[in-house]
């Protein structure tokens, strides 16, 4: 027996771009159903990245006290570059009166949940999408299996893959799911949480001859710093001791406070892009569209601004039967998109070490860094990507 439920918009994946797209399209009066394979518990504690930027801040207000972005999250007016033993402050305020938000995505997570379920979403947690039928009508099917493993389908007229990096939604909408233009990084990111005060005031991008590495934070007494690895590196293969030093030896000049770690993960690194964005009835956002390296802390932020291109093309759609927003969507989302690649790109490729980097490339980086660090407009590109570029819609 298969249940079948109907709505306006079936939205695969309870991330950030599907539940604040449930969210936005509420707001408009738009009925949605939200599904996730994983548990709500899993949504709300898995450990992503922390920066919000200021738009996305502004964009989560409209969840009113439900979002605790500016009371348990810290504004930073600004971030360090470190190179050559010396801090070079980019001060956010002062180059593009701009400022971004360190509070981590399970965080929001845990708001866009609490926001949805007091609304009354219907939000499904355990069903797992197994494809899309009938993209090309005005009916589009997500056909799903539920936590039990009994069939389950959602009726609707639109559907939004916002479920990640290993979409299914993908291949309805791009002919594949590999689909996409794409590219590889001969390193990774090497994560620890540990308990400890934070050991600056702001992050701390460091490229030194050891690698880059990142200083961050989570709370007062939480932190999350970052170094530089092999791809193929093995978590368990560092003590404790290691882990520090590894970290210390590529941020010279700042003693960091050392704590237990109570976690580590080695982030790959991937940009990718699908090839298409929307067939017929269905369109995808966030990572299901698109994924970016972390160094520029876009990834998040760039799914946020997805959903709020095509929450508008939605409301268009099925309130006033428009289908140029729709239409539209993709190129509109692509532009935003691609300047965020090529920001992620370029914070990557300025700050890591490539594996066969030459004394010329070494001595080229340097010089690079010194062309963003010396010059007020070098300093403020940095900001106003770093920051979010404005939303002209
Ligand atoms: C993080 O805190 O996880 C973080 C911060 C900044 C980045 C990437 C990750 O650029």
């Amino acid at each position: 027996m298969t249940t079948t439920v109907r709505t306006r918009v079936a939205i695969i994946g309870a991330g950030p771009a599907g539940l604040l797209l449930s969210h936005l399209l509420d707001e408009a009066g738009i009925a949605s159903v939200v599904i996730d394979q994983r548990s709500r518990d899993e949504i709300e504690s898995t450990i992503r990245a922390g920066i919000l930027e200021q738009g996305t801040v502004e964009l989560l207000d409209t969840l009113g006290a439900h979002s605790r972005a500016r009371t348990v999250g810290h504004r930073h007016d600004g971030i360090e570059l470190r190179f050559e033993g010396e801090g070079h402050r980019i001060d956010f305020a002062a180059s593009v009166g701009r400022a971004v938000w360190l509070y981590p995505q399970h965080e929001v997570l845990k708001d866009l949940v609490a926001a949805r379920l007091a609304a009354g979403q219907d939000l499904r947690f355990g069903v797992t999408a197994e494809g899309i039928a009938d993209a090309e009508t005005s009916r589009p099917r997500v056909i799903a299996r539920d936590a039990d493993g009994q069939p389950f389908e959602i009726e609707a007229e639109f559907v939004v893959g916002s479920d990640g990096s290993r979409s299914i939604a993908r291949a309805t909408v791009s002919g594949s799911s590999q689909g996409g233009f794409f590219r590889e990084y001969p390193f990774a990111w090497f994560g620890i949480l540990c308990e400890a005060p934070p050991s600056a005031d702001e992050l701390i991008y460091s490229n030194s001859p050891d690698g880059f590495a990142l200083v961050s934070q989570r709370s007062d007494t939480v932190q999350r710093m970052y170094f530089q690895c092999d791809p193929d590196t093995d978590t368990a293969a560092f003590s404790e001791e290691q882990l520090w030093e590894e970290l210390q030896k590529r941020v010279p000049g700042t003693t960091l406070k050392q704590g237990p770690i109570f976690q580590r993960d080695v982030l790959r690194f991937r940009s990718f892009v699908a090839h298409e964005l929307r067939r017929g009835r269905v369109a995808l956002v966030g990572d299901a569209a698109h994924t970016v390296p972390p160094t520029g802390a876009k990834g998040m932020n760039l799914a946020i601004a997805d959903v709020r291109l095509l929450a508008d093309a939605l409301r268009r759609l099925l309130l006033e039967g428009d289908e140029r927003g729709l239409d539209a969507y993709p190129e509109k989302a692509l532009r935003r998109i691609w300047k965020a690649q090529h920001f992620s790109w370029w914070m990557t490729s300025l700050l890591h070490v490539a594996p066969d980097a030459t004394a010329f490339d070494r001595r080229r980086q340097v010089g690079e860094l010194r062309t963003v660090v010396e010059s007020e407009h070098g300093r403020a590109f940095l900001a106003e990507a770093y920051c979010g570029w404005p939303f002209t819609d």
